[in-house]
């Protein structure tokens, strides 16, 4: 009986003491998320509790660990996600890493000389850029030009693709122009594509770590992160997001992501997703309705620690790849959408700004 139990326990970790052993006791659960041990004492004749889950969260598996007590001293406190592999045990203690990393004024190009422009001179080295707009908007185009350009330079590059197989990648690429074999067979490029639901986020963690920590390239991109968040819960999303910035910063990488929003026109939000406050530049991508036909807009949204374009440019994709145009600058609220010429016709201007309403001029 429960009470046995608890006699022998206490009887047993006294003699423990006695003796001078450091010992460590496991226990089961009955829940992952109840009582701490099975006869609700063990907790209590401890000095130290880890208490380890395996929770099922969404359809996949997220192992934590977590430090209960540890007497006499500070601990970390809440669950930290961990795998566990070959080599043993990875614990990713998240909500400790401290964002100590050195800040270079390194730049880096984007492999668009444009762009680079309106980056005030490129990216900066460590920092970690944010592609977000809705599908086919050239977010995987963005991402093949800053690797290619990358290998280039001599510098190595990977890219670890969630959204499309290796042979679509290659003839995606092949149409703006890059040899993605090319320079993989020159060894300047590793692309790693997987599913996202094939494994856990915090084993795509590792996976992105490890292969990182082999092939030590100068950039990475991620493409997409939306397709990892797919079926994880905020949190677990969080931490992969940190986990993986964080990484990248402290190896010096230059890393590029991209994000796929499910609106198409119109502006969308990414501030509800946590990855908006994590990257140091945001560029967004948009369709625009002008003329009857669907332009592609770009604008850098946001970039820590320098000067940037504000403005919102026109592009098209062709075959050499992107190709950014002048501001969309006799148009107005292109980021709704539905953008409005605006005339210099100073009669209308003047009544535009004293009614407070645009005027709709038609085309031509
Ligand atoms: N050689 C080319 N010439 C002109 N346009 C092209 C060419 N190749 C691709 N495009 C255009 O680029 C678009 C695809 O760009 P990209 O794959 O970068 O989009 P994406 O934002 O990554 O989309 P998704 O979210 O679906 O992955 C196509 O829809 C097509 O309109
Ligand atoms: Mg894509």
């Amino acid at each position: 009986s429960a009470s046995v139990v608890r006699r022998e326990i206490f009887r047993l970790v006294a003699r423990l003491k006695q003796v001078g052993a450091t010992t460590i006791m496991t226990t089961e659960r009955v829940e992952e998320y109840g009582p701490v041990a099975r006869f609700g004492v063990e907790e209590f004749v401890s000095d130290n509790v880890v208490i380890v889950r395996n929770a099922l969260e969404g359809e996949r598996r997220r192992r934590t660990m977590e430090i209960l007590k540890l007497r006499g001293t500070t601990h970390m406190k809440g669950e930290y996600p961990f795998t566990i592999t070959n080599d043993g045990v990875n614990i990713f203690p998240l909500g400790a890493m401290r964002l100590t990393q050195r800040s270079s004024n390194v730049r880096v190009s984007s492999g668009d000389e444009v762009l680079d422009k309106m980056c005030g001179g490129g990216f900066f080295k460590d920092s970690i850029i944010l592609a977000t707009g809705a599908t086919g908007t050239g977010k995987t185009l963005l991402v093949s030009k800053f690797l290619e350009n990358g290998c280039t330079n001599n510098e190595p590059a990977m890219l670890f693709a969630y959204e499309e197989s290796r042979a679509q990648l290659f003839r995606n690429a092949y149409s703006w122009g890059i040899d993605f074999e090319e320079l993989e067979k020159k060894g300047l490029l590793r692309i790693l594509c997987s599913y996202p639901e094939s494994a856990g986020l915090e084993d795509h963690l590792q996976i992105i770590k490890s292969e990182i920590a082999n092939f030590k390239p100068s950039r990475i991109a991620i493409d997409s992160l939306s397709a990892l968040a797919r079926g994880v819960s905020n949190n677990a999303f969080r931490q992969f997001v940190i986990g993986v910035t964080g990484f990248a910063k402290q190896e010096e990488i230059t890393g590029f992501f991209t994000n796929t929003t499910d609106q198409f026109m119109g502006s969308h939000s990414i501030t509800n997703t946590h990855i908006s406050t994590i990257t140091d530049t945001i560029i967004m991508l948009q369709y625009v309705e002008i003329r009857g036909e669907m332009s592609r807009a770009i604008n850098v949204f946001k970039m820590r620690g320098s000067w940037h374009d504000k403005g919102i440019r026109e592009y098209t994709i062709t075959s050499n790849g992107p190709e950014i145009k002048d501001s969309f600058r006799s148009y107005e609220r292109i980021i709704s959408g539905s953008p409005t010429r605006i005339t210099v016709n100073e009669k209308s201007e003047l009544s535009r700004i004293i009614q407070g309403v645009q005027e709709k001029t038609p085309e031509e």
